[in-house]
């Protein structure tokens, strides 16, 4: 059968189940058709970027396998975001049966080979932040046999997902996993006094954050403040954390061209003032790879060999990256008369 995706790489996946979680969360059971089942194999900790048309307008948003990979079936869990555009749609509209377009998952949100099966994993969540921990966490369970510490913060308790599959899970596995809860409605967000008295005692361990911007800074700045090197530390942003400086008259004002070598083509693009790199592929027919281009997700990522650049936004790559010439491209504009950007 030929295979049914568009040229950018989306793919139409059937709703097979819809699951009410919460009265704000809804996670998704989507149908893999067997002839695109490959693209869509994909590591505990990674999203996939849904395309939806509200309104008439065509939007993109990535969302975190619930699901683990050991499982046949593959879940997303959309929170609603007060005031967000999809995740409300997806929630008051998703029924089984229907269709939802798709691109293959990505992200680097993953577990790490280094050590994985000697350090423990401390996982903070906090709030849909729950959705690829989740992931991790089983498979954590599954394919290995380390200890794992889940830290999870919510506002109430009437906003917890996942609590009953917890549960389950710390029963079956007593001795190895310990789940913690946190409710703002008790006494107020999570403190670093809160985070301190969690790792209390944690010997080598990766630690997995992902939730609400202010609770991350709060987890990663106690971690840190406790000495836990930087490598040891994972993230996963789900929103920009900081309004993107404005384009001023002096970026990208010098530029003229843009060499871009994307699957060992190289190609030389006029460049116009105010595009990022990405739009700048874009605009040269090249099918740059990208997702949720806010600077999040690292799917855009490549190299700056030659020439300046600046980056907007960036929650995906850490400083050795950034210091190796790696940008996300979907926030980089050219600063240099000339860049080479390579896609590795
Ligand atoms: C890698 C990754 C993985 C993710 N995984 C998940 C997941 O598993 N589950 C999940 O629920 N989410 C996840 N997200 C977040 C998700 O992609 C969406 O960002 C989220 O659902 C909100 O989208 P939305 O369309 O509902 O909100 P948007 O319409 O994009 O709005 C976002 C917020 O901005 C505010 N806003 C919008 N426009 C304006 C404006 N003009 N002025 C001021 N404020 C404004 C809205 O009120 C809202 O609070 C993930 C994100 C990333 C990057
Ligand atoms: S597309 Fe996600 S960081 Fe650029």
């Amino acid at each position: 059968m030929a295979e049914e995706s568009t040229t950018d790489g989306f793919a139409p996946l059937r709703i097979k189940r819809v699951v009410r979680e919460t009265a704000d969360a809804v996670s998704l059971v989507l149908d893999v058709p067997e002839h695109c089942s490959h693209r869509f194999r994909y590591q505990a900790g990674q999203f996939l970027t849904v395309r939806v048309t509200v309104d008439g307008r065509d939007l993109r948003r990535c969302y975190s396998m619930s699901s683990a990979p050991l499982e046949d079936e593959l879940q997303i869990t959309v929170k609603r975001d007060p005031g967000g555009v999809v995740s409300n749609w997806i929630n008051d509209t998703a029924v089984a049966g229907t269709e939802l377009h798709a691109a293959p998952p990505d992200g680097r949100f993953v577990l790490r080979e280094i050590d994985s099966d000697s350090a423990d994993l401390v996982a903070f969540a906090g709030g849909s932040g729950i959705t690829p921990i989740m992931s991790l966490v089983r498979t954590a369970l599954a394919d290995s046999s380390r200890r794992i510490k889940l830290f999870y913060a919510n506002r109430a308790r009437d906003s917890v997902i996942f609590s009953d599959r917890l549960a389950r899970l710390a029963e079956a596995n007593a001795g190895r996993l310990v789940v913690e809860y946190h409710y703002d409605e008790d006494g107020g967000v999570v403190t670093p006094a809160a985070v301190d008295s969690f790792t209390a005692g944690v010997g080598a361990a990766e630690y997995y954050i992902c939730g609400p911007a202010p609770f991350m800074a709060t987890v990663e700045n106690a971690l840190q403040a406790a000495g836990v090197p930087k490598v040891r530390l994972h993230l996963e942003r789900f929103t920009v954390a900081d309004a993107a400086p404005a384009v001023t008259a002096d970026d990208a004002q010098a530029t003229e061209e843009v060499v871009i070598e994307l699957d060992r083509r190289v190609t030389t693009a006029a460049y116009r003032k105010g595009d990022t790199l990405l739009q700048t592929a874009r605009m040269s027919g090249l099918r740059a790879p990208s997702s949720c281009e806010t600077g999040s997700c690292g799917t855009c990522m490549a190299r700056v060999v030659e020439g300046t650049a600046r980056m907007l936004n960036n929650d995906a790559l850490d400083d050795d990256e950034v210091d190796e010439g790696w940008v996300l491209t979907c926030q980089t504009l050219p600063t240099s008369r000339s860049v080479r950007v390579v896609y590795e």
